[in-house]
């Protein structure tokens, strides 16, 4: 069992029985998919599931999890997602998947966000690695991109796979991957973002995790939020 598996397979052993599941989108959300189906077969754990993506729904589907419409849902009891950045303070960098508005809506509406990693994506500052994935609407993209060149960032459209086009989330938005180095902090980034018109969503989840859990050479470290 690899360092991804063995942190879903804890995930899944803190789903109680009755509980709607928001699941995650990545590879580590999918062995917690997985390892959900598993006890939902083999202990007869009764559960219902909302996805943050269309992929995490088939593959839901598909291993005989119950789905639930996202417009069904007015309570999420537990979320489980990967992240591809986490500060000490646990502020998470997500979004590489372009979907963050159904990621960002579990986030702020569940009982509890377990969120699944291993070392490696462990970060002193948020942007460390990646650049900031901002959401906007397509027609508000260049004025978005110069309040952000004014606040420090510098960065471009997202591409496509084949580098022939735009990326376009499953909100039918664009997706701008913006770096601002470090002069700027992720709670004032945060807040910065939040107050720009024409953004739709960002890729910064500040003081939305409850758990992380990380894997590390076979051990399971288990970190809490304090804020
Ligand atoms: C999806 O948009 C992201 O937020 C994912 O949570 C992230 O990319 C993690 O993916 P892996 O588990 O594959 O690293």
């Amino acid at each position: 069992m690899n360092d991804k598996q063995l942190i879903a397979k804890h995930a899944a052993d803190q789903v109680a029985d009755g509980m709607l599941v928001g699941l995650g989108t990545g590879s580590t959300a999918n062995y917690f998919i997985e390892e959900l189906a598993h006890r939902s077969r083999e202990q007869c754990l009764k559960v219902s599931t909302v996805s943050s993506s269309i992929v995490s729904a088939s593959k839901a589907q598909q291993l005989g999890l119950p789905i639930m419409g996202f417009e069904q849902v007015s309570h999420v009891d537990l979320y489980v997602d990967g992240a591809d950045e986490v500060s000490p303070e646990l502020t998470l960098l997500k979004g590489q998947g372009a979907d963050l508005v159904r990621e960002k809506l579990l986030a702020t509406a569940c009982d509890r966000f377990l969120v699944l990693i291993e070392s490696n994506k462990l970060v002193q500052r948020i942007g460390q690695r990646f650049p900031i994935p901002i959401e906007v609407m397509p027609f508000a993209w260049q004025l978005v991109k110069k309040l952000l060149e004014a606040n420090g960032g510098h960065g471009d459209l997202r591409q496509n796979a084949s580098k022939n086009g735009f990326i376009i989330s499953s909100a039918g938005n664009l997706i701008l991957d913006m770096n601002f180095g470090a002069h700027i902090d992720a709670k004032t980034l945060n807040e910065t973002l939040n107050g720009i018109p024409g953004i739709v969503e960002h890729g910064i989840f500040y003081g939305l995790a409850t758990t992380v859990l990380i894997g590390v050479n076979g051990e399971v470290e288990e970190r809490q939020a304090s804020l």
